[in-house]
């Protein structure tokens, strides 16, 4: 499966793939009415999040316009759905329900508080928020991928937050719009600029492994300098390369980062952002859940 679907960040994915969504699909799918009075909550490129009193106020439903299918810009729905039905941890957003209405694919999922992306927002570096991201996406992330399924599209945006409580968040994965279950090897460009890892390109096979393990970094990353040096001083890396290799501005951008001395383990930044795919690894789970009541001070 391909995995050319770069995209600027709060766009989704693209690509022609009709032949991918077979009528025994869409025959299979049970009709029934969305709700007749909802409130919409979040927006993606092809979707609408929508919650309602009809459904109980723990869950939302994901509307997918079937238009948005049809023109073959959400060719991974199918796998979506797959993926979906396969998953059962407590660190991924759960999928309840499937079924369409006239003009679009709805999936019931269970209802975090926001999405990290809004969370975040002028709000200054919290320590204890950055330890609680690095302990519930280390297990969902090796969960997945355990099962050979590859999110690559990890950014703040695709991460929901439950339970907003002082004392008890939850930061669980969730849009596998783009996620394919395959072999670790993919050849292209994929996920959202700023995440994506300098390695992918449209010639060499990368591990999908690795590169979840960056975006993972580069949310990480965001939650430490903020959103709009993020923006200015690390996405835009991407397009200012010219003829400078990207890993290189990377590195250079990262060593700059870490001597600014944030009180954050950059141990876990150095094995996640390491520009060499071979070096780079998920922080230690055992670890962080033995250490874990210091670990969140
Ligand atoms: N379970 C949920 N609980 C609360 N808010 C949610 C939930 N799922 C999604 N949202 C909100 O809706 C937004 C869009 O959802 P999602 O990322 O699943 O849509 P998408 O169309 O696949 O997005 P993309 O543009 O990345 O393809 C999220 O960024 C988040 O703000
Ligand atoms: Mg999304």
């Amino acid at each position: 499966m391909e995995d050319t679907i770069l995209v600027p960040r709060g766009e989704s994915c693209g690509g022609p793939a009709l032949k991918l969504f077979n009528d025994n699909f869409i025959k299979s799918m049970k009709f029934k009415n969305l709700p007749k009075k909802y409130e919409l909550i979040g927006k993606g490129s092809y979707s609408r999040i929508i919650i309602s009193e009809e459904i109980g106020n723990d869950k939302v439903i994901k509307c997918i316009r079937k238009s948005s299918v049809q023109s073959n810009n959400r060719k991974y729905l199918i796998n979506e759905i797959k993926i979906m039905k396969q998953i059962n941890n407590d660190l991924i957003v759960k999928m309840f329900d499937l079924f369409q209405s006239e003009d679009s694919f709805n999936i019931l999922l269970e209802r975090g508080r926001l999405d990290l992306f809004v969370f975040s927002k002028n709000k200054p570096y919290s320590k204890k928020i950055c330890n609680y991201i690095v302990r519930d996406l280390s297990i969902s992330i090796e969960y997945i991928h355990s099962m050979s399924i590859y999110h690559r599209d990890i950014k703040s945006e695709n991460i929901i937050i439950f339970n907003e409580n002082e004392e008890n968040y939850q930061f669980k994965l969730s849009d596998f719009g783009i996620s394919v279950v395959d072999n670790d090897y993919g050849i292209g460009n994929c996920g959202s600029i700023g995440f994506n890892s300098p390695e992918m390109s449209n010639k060499i096979q990368f591990s999908r492994k690795k590169a979840d393990y960056w975006a993972f970094g580069a949310v990480l990353l965001e939650q430490l300098i903020g959103q709009d040096r993020f923006v200015n001083e690390w996405l835009m890396l991407y397009y200012d390369r010219k003829h400078t290799k990207l890993s290189n501005l990377y590195d250079n951008a990262l060593k700059i980062f870490k001597k600014e001395g944030f009180d954050f383990d950059w141990s876990i930044l150095d094995n996640l952002l390491n520009i060499d795919p071979i070096q780079r690894h998920l922080p230690n789970n055992t670890k962080i859940i033995n250490n874990f009541t210091n670990f969140l001070i």
